[in-house]
This record gives C-alpha cells, structure tokens and sequence, in this order.
C-alpha cells in the first residue's frame, strides 16, 4: 500500500457510510430567476443503517441526493461516503443508485439491460448472468428476462431500477422513492430487500413522502422542508405526541354517551366504522372502563402519533419551515 492510499484506508474503518454536510444548490431557473433548492442541510448514516429522507414535493431530497450521487454540482458541502469523496472515482464505486425517474433503454430486454449495468459496475463476465437471475428473481421479474423494456409496466420498469442499483453489490445504495409505482405487494418486496441489505452490511439511504414505506425500515429519518432538514430522528420520537394515547373502539357505532364525550373528548370515525379517541395518558384506565360500560369493544390502546399529513401540513403553514 502506498503512502496516499493509506490515510483513505484508515477513515474508510472509522467513517459513517454517509456524511453529507452543510449541502446547498440553487438553481438557475431563467437567466434573473434563483430558485434555493437545497439550503444547508445534513446528513449522517451509520454503516449499517437504513435511513429514510422523508419531506413533502419540492423539500430537496432529490437534489441533496443528486449531489450526493455527484449528478448534481452544489453550491456548497461536504459529501462522503465511506470516509471517500461520494464525487470521486473510488467513492462512486461504493454507490449504487435508484433514481427517481428510471430510463432504461426501451429496445433492450431486461437481460441485456442488467448486463449492460452489471459491465457498467464492473461486474467479471462469467459473474453476470447467474447475478442478473438472482436480481430479476429477488425484484420479481423471474421469467421476464427476454421481454422487451419497451413491453414493460411502470412497476416493472421500477422493479429493474432496483435490481441495477444493487446490480455491483454496492456497500451503500440510495434509493429515490423505491415504492414509486409499485403495488402494496411490491412496496412489501422493496421493504424486505432493503432489510436484506441491511442484513448483509449494507447501508440504505431511501427517500420518500409515504410514511408506511420508511418506518417498516428505517432505523432514523431526515425530515426535510424548504431545503433543510426540520426535524432528525427515530420515527415514533418525531411524530410521536408526548402525554396522548390513541384508544380505537368498535360497537358504538356513533352512538357515544356524553359520560365517555365528557371524559375523552369527541371521537373520530374510522375504517370500518370504528372510533379512535385522543386521550391524556392520566385518562386511559377510565376511558377504557366507561367504553366497557358504553357496551364498546376496546379494539386497541396505543401511544398516539401525528400522521405524516399532519407533520408536513403543520410544518408547511410554519414560515421558518421548522416544527418545535
Ligand atoms: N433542474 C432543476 N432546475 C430548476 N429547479 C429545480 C431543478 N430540480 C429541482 N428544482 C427545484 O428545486 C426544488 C427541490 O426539488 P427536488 O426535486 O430536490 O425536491 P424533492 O424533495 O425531491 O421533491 P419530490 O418529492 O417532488 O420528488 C423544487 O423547488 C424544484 O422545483
Ligand atoms: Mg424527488
């Protein structure tokens, strides 16, 4: 080993797999037009950990990503992967990329489009065809390889977008809306893959607007707004309320009497025709007992959490685009 490899050797064991700091772009929309789509923001992922950017249309995650991925050039920031520079020959070939619009050549079949992807990543020749049947069969493809991409569903054309991204075996993959276009069943497949990497060393970087999709996954998330990041953390810390429990009944059907209205407030009607009460931590026990004296079925008692709607809505009425 060299003198100039040695130092990268050394962060490459003590370095998170991603580090991206102080990141900006604006964009130069008409010549006089600047349009600020990522302020400053920053990310750190442990090696091994599935993280989730989560954050309403136009918050930044493409573009953070983008520079990130060196396909965007940034106005400022700091972007490594591995303790390499993510932009740099050696840091990109630690990469593996899901973009959010997937083009694939529409003359190839899906074999010959993961050959293509499997040189680009310099996969060995004879490693290429068993790996392009395990990629088709873990993404649900089995059986398609002849078919033409141009014959191919939207679903489909994603499902191959993921089987490319990890197509070299990358160490951290980056996933740009992976459930985009994909069914319950395939949004489940990408939710397993992704903990399938996770299980062999990999690092995840996903973005999103679903919350299903991210908190199946992901160990923390990045919620961003306006080109920052609001808010960072495990996911039931940051939409969880402090001090609420939701309790879910059934059998009331709507008749609820003002004993239980006085002590839990007005219910929300749910699927189903069930009702979900908000209720102080202090009133759970008395809740419950005057559902039962109501004639109602206690469906669940659980720790009540702000949707992911309510989080953006509230963050986006919000000038500073922070929520406390
Ligand atoms: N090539 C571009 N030229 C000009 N403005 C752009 C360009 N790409 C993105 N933007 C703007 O930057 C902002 C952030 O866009 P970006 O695509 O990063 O958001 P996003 O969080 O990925 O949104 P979505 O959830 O819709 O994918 C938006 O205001 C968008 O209009
Ligand atoms: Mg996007």
């Amino acid at each position: 080993m060299t003198d100039t490899q040695a130092p990268a050797a050394v962060d490459v064991a003590t370095s998170d797999a991603i580090a991206v700091s102080g990141a900006r772009k604006v964009y130069t929309v008409f010549p006089q037009t600047k349009r600020v789509a990522v302020e400053d923001v920053s990310i750190t992922v442990p090696v091994g950990a599935i993280h989730g950017l989560l954050g309403p249309n136009g918050a930044g995650k493409t573009t953070t990503l983008k520079m990130l991925l060196g396909l965007v050039r940034p106005d400022a920031g700091t972007f490594r992967v591995l303790g390499l520079d993510s932009r740099s020959r050696a840091g990109r070939a630690e990469l593996g990329f899901l973009p959010e619009q997937p083009y694939f050549p529409p003359q190839l079949s899906a074999a010959q489009a993961m050959r293509l992807y499997a040189r680009l990543a310099g996969l060995p020749e004879r490693e290429i065809k068993p790996r392009t049947a395990q990629l088709l069969e873990l993404v649900g493809l089995a059986g398609q390889q002849r078919t033409l991409l141009s014959a191919f569903s939207r679903g489909m054309l994603q499902r191959l977008g993921i089987a490319q991204a990890i197509v070299g075996r990358p160490k951290v993959v980056v996933l740009d809306e992976p459930a985009s276009g994909l069914d319950p069943l395939g949004q489940r497949d990408v939710r397993n893959l992704m903990l399938m990497l996770r299980d062999d060393g990999a690092t995840v970087l996903l973005s999103s607007h679903q919350l299903s999709e991210v908190e199946a996954v992901c160990d923390r998330v990045s919620i961003m707004s306006r080109g920052r990041v609001a808010a960072e953390g495990p996911i039931h810390e940051l939409l969880g309320v402090a001090g609420a429990t939701s309790v879910t009944v059934s059998g009331l059907s709507g008749d609820v009497p003002p004993a239980l209205t006085a002590l839990a407030g007005e219910a929300t009607v749910v699927e189903g025709g069930l009702l979900l009460f908000s209720v102080p931590d202090v009133s759970v026990r008395r809740v419950v007992d005057a559902v039962d004296d109501a004639g109602g079925t206690i469906v669940a008692v659980a720790p009540k959490r702000e949707s992911l709607e309510d989080y953006f809505t509230r963050m986006l009425s919000n000038d500073s685009g922070e929520v406390a």
